[in-house]
């Protein structure tokens, strides 16, 4: 889906690691942007995008190598105002007329202060308040001689040409990087330049609601929507909105793997079919998934089981909706960008995911995805815009192989159950003591192991279990969150003594690297 109707910025993307970050900066803004690598971003493109502004990303090359990446020559020819960061200076300079040299002593990496030249420039309205400005530099090479018409307004010790413009051409580019929260009035920098360029901060997510619902009903028509219902934030959100659109063109399927926490399918369909009136499948397949797991214990083994029935168990139940020809996911936007990849190897799998990415071209639908521009606290924000109870908005994460990734060793029954009730107890624990919108996520791992304990006067040989919080913004890197030991010390009591099947409980505090949330 692309918005139309809306001011666009384009990010033309060198390969940053923090490309993103300039995506946020601007939505948190309200000003509608798109990332595209370099290399899609041809003439025509540009022509049919139509930018009121562009902005050049940061990027690992160096634009003295031959065959470095480079937007195309129009892009300068466009008439709108550009801001290029770090990479996107030099590579400025170097097709503008200017001069780049490498790195040798010059080379900047980390915390650098600013300090403004005798003229203003509008682009730095709020900086210099106090005084130089804390910025984040991350450059090898440097820009030694700039392009004719630029002029300098801001130095630091190692980078003479930190801030320079064109006032004539609009044109802007700093060395270091505004985007991230170690410039931290790097976001004032973002505001100033979508202010000069005539944004006017429309991207409101009740505009996007509007065109959200307007696009779907275009894009489906009178056809009919498939949409997995896992009760997770997305693709919650992606059904309640796509069945404002449609109504019951739409029918959920919500797969029931017997890997669920405690309550939550009723939670989940008793949410969807009674209160918002969809249609919704209530696959339960418990027998299935169970059975074909029952003792497995490689984690690999559980993942690719696990995901390979989901995809027998969704076809077999889309199926029964005659002629869908639409499949609806809630993919957001980190997940869609094409990052520009220059080390050209494969990364490796740490763990195979599942979802649905396997679906649509084994069963030969089309994608309806509303929620591909947003990002995490914009899908809660559309959330709440739709009416969606914070309790649901609020969820944490819950991976799609459920509570077979937190039972390491073999997968039983008894086990599942054990760890159902613990859970609750654990959660029930975080709630009442307020700490849950805190946390990322939390939850139990009933270990492989039993334990000898002393319950009344009698020994125990039970299983040990542990808990595990952790605070994240993306769940790529994670902290353990510090618990109180009395908070812990209350959680032990009441799992041990409210959960059979228990009776020792540990505290995992292994961060992300080189802990991994889940346990498999
Ligand atoms: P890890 O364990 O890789 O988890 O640190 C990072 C985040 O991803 C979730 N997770 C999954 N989510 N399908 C999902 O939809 C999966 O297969 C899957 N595996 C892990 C995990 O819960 C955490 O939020």
């Amino acid at each position: 889906m692309t918005s139309t109707s809306h001011d666009r910025l384009l990010i033309i993307d060198f390969g940053s690691q923090v490309t993103q970050l300039i995506a946020r900066r601007l939505r948190e803004l309200n000003v509608y942007c798109e990332i595209h690598p370099f290399q899609n971003v041809t003439e025509a493109f540009l022509k049919d995008f139509t930018p009121k502004a562009v902005i050049l990303s940061g990027g690992p090359a160096s634009v003295i190598d031959e065959g470095s990446p480079r937007p195309p020559e129009a892009v300068f020819g466009l008439g709108v105002p550009i801001l290029g960061i770090c990479y996107g200076q030099q590579v400025m300079m170097q097709m503008l007329g200017g001069q780049v040299e490498s790195g040798h002593g010059t080379a900047e990496f980390g915390r650098a202060y600013v300090s403004p030249q005798e003229q203003q420039l509008h682009l730095l309205d709020g900086w210099f308040v106090a005084g130089a400005e804390q910025v984040w530099m991350s450059h090898g090479d440097h820009v030694s001689r700039i392009a004719p018409g630029f002029e300098v307004y801001g130095t630091s010790p190692n980078a003479p040409f930190a801030i320079i413009a064109d006032l004539d051409r609009n044109f802007y580019a700093v060395q270091f990087h505004p985007e991230v929260h170690h410039t931290p009035n790097g976001a004032k920098l973002y505001a100033n330049f979508v202010r000069m360029a005539g944004f006017t901060g429309d991207w409101t997510m009740h505009a996007y609601r509007d065109q959200a619902i307007a696009e779907i009903r275009e894009q489906v028509g009178d056809a009919q929507v498939i949409c997995g219902l896992s009760g997770g934030v997305d693709s919650s959100v992606a059904a309640v909105l796509i069945h404002e659109a449609i109504g019951d063109q739409l029918t959920c399927v919500f797969v029931d793997h017997g890997l669920l926490r405690k309550g939550e399918a009723d939670e989940v369909v008793t949410m969807f079919r009674d209160h918002y009136n969809m249609r919704l499948i209530h696959a339960d397949e418990q027998e299935m998934f169970l059975s074909a797991l029952d003792g497995e214990s490689d984690p690999e083994t559980k993942r690719k089981t696990i995901g390979k029935l989901f995809i027998d168990v969704f076809q077999k139940h889309a199926a029964e909706v005659g002629g869908a020809e639409f499949l609806a996911q809630g993919t957001l936007y980190p997940d869609v960008i094409e990052s520009v990849s220059f080390s050209g190897g494969p990364s490796v799998t740490i763990k195979s995911h599942h979802n649905v990415g396997g679906l649509p071209e084994k069963m030969g639908l089309k994608l309806v995805e509303p929620l591909r521009e947003l990002f995490k606290d914009e899908v809660r924000a559309l959330g709440r815009e739709l009416g969606l109870p914070p309790s649901f908005i609020g969820r944490h994460p819950f991976p799609g192989p459920g509570l077979a990734i937190r039972c390491p060793g073999e997968i039983t029954r008894q086990k599942l159950d054990i760890l159902r009730e613990a859970d609750a107890v654990y959660i029930d624990q975080i709630r009442k003591h307020g700490l849950y919108d805190e946390i990322w996520q939390a939850f139990v791992a009933i270990l492989p192991v039993r334990t000898v304990g002393v319950m009344g006067d009698g020994r125990t040989y039970d299983y040990a279990c542990a808990l595990r919080a952790v605070t994240s913004v993306d769940g790529m890197t994670a902290d353990y969150y510090p618990f109180s030991h009395e908070f812990l010390g209350e959680t032990a009591t009441r799992i041990i003594n409210e959960v059979p099947g228990i009776n020792r409980v540990t505290y995992d505090i292994t961060s992300k690297p080189p802990g991994t949330i889940e346990w498999e």
